[in-house]
């Protein structure tokens, strides 16, 4: 058994399972939930952190501020204090109890803003930002991480999760399906196997109601995938196939997963399923696949997993015919010249 010095170096080469219940094509999931704080997030933090330090943005023992009500919250103040910096991370009253828990355990600074900051669709993604940035005018000897603009958003992943994907492969999949809300991963990724294997085919996913792929947005319960607007790390040449995908269907697979696959995935991985499920159905058959799972379902067991909230939420949980069902209504939308979408 492998025994580190620290409890960073259990970051990275996360582990992948094929999937048995898929027969017509190889499916694979990557299982991001591997890493130390139990999501794909915890890469972009050491990488972040790292290049910081090395641009001389963040001092020795500087304070690191961030907007997150997830997974990339709680990578930052876990790698963030290993290293030795304190980390102010600005949520929302929508973060999940379990998410605020995590980061207090791990000893962020939380700072809330309530919903009177929500926009038309419901979104407090770019009021929790504008806060972070008035924070960090306002903290000595800070850094704002900023993911959702920052180029190492895109850049970590083309330097680590796509040569960890060339390695298990030796050499390419077919087809690479990810999740999008920064699109760093999506767009790392991509350029890396745009340059070095062209015919892998990449696929986009997001959550119904975001603003990535269109400007068709409606509130949404899906945490990790989806944002209020397009972002700077996303370009359409990177994607051959954009997917949207509803809260409930992305849900149902969830459940499914974890029954017939003994797999417990956060719920952009089921958003990830149903995306891979509707677009094999105009590929030939024995494509291998390689799908990224962001996180583990220990996340959302008061949301996804949780009968009453998903009561209160009108949110139906489909048994596996009904899923079948809802695949074929997976949204999917076509670039038609460079920017314009259908
Ligand atoms: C669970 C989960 N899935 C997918 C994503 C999308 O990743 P990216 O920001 O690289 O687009 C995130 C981002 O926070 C996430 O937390």
């Amino acid at each position: 058994m492998r025994v580190t010095n620290s409890a960073l170096d259990v970051i990275g080469n996360s582990t992948y399972v094929n999937l048995k219940t898929f027969k017509h094509h190889n499916l694979d999931f990557k299982l991001e939930q591997y890493n130390l704080t139990g999501s794909v997030k915890d890469k972009n933090a050491l990488y972040f952190i790292n290049k910081a330090k090395q641009q001389g943005l963040l001092a020795e023992g500087g304070t690191i501020i961030e907007s997150s009500s997830g997974n990339f919250g709680i990578a930052l103040t876990v790698v963030g204090r290993q290293l030795g910096h304190r980390v102010k991370i600005v949520i929302d009253n929508k973060t999940s109890r379990s998410m605020k828990r995590l980061l207090e355990i791990y000893g962020a600074e939380i700072l809330e803003i309530g919903s009177e900051h929500c926009d038309d669709a419901g979104s407090m993604q770019k009021a929790r930002m504008a806060y972070a940035k008035k924070v960090q005018e306002e903290t000595p000897n800070s850094w704002y991480a900023c993911q959702h603009l920052n180029p190492m958003t895109s850049e970590v992943h083309y330097h680590t999760t796509a040569l960890e994907i060339e390695k298990q492969y030796n050499g390419a999949p077919d087809i690479i399906v990810v999740g999008v809300s920064t699109a760093g991963q999506l767009s790392g990724i991509s350029r890396f196997f745009r340059e070095k294997y062209p015919n892998t085919k990449i696929w986009g996913v997001d959550v119904k109601g975001s603003g990535v792929f269109t400007k068709d947005r409606h509130p949404y319960k899906m945490t990790g995938l989806g944002l209020s607007f397009t972002p700077p790390a996303f370009q359409w040449d990177l994607i051959d196939r954009a997917f949207c995908v509803s809260d409930e269907l992305s849900f149902s697979l969830c459940y499914y997963l974890a029954k017939e696959e003994g797999l417990f995935m956060g719920a952009s991985s089921g958003a990830v399923m149903s995306a891979t499920l509707n677009g094999l159905q105009t590929e030939a058959s024995g494509q291998t696949v390689c799908m990224i799972s962001a996180d583990s379902g220990q996340r959302y067991l008061d949301t996804v997993f949780n009968a009453q909230w998903l009561q209160e939420n009108n949110i139906n949980i489909f048994n596996e015919k009904e899923c079948l069902q809802q695949i074929d209504k997976v949204i999917e939308h076509k670039k038609v010249l460079n920017e314009q979408i259908v």
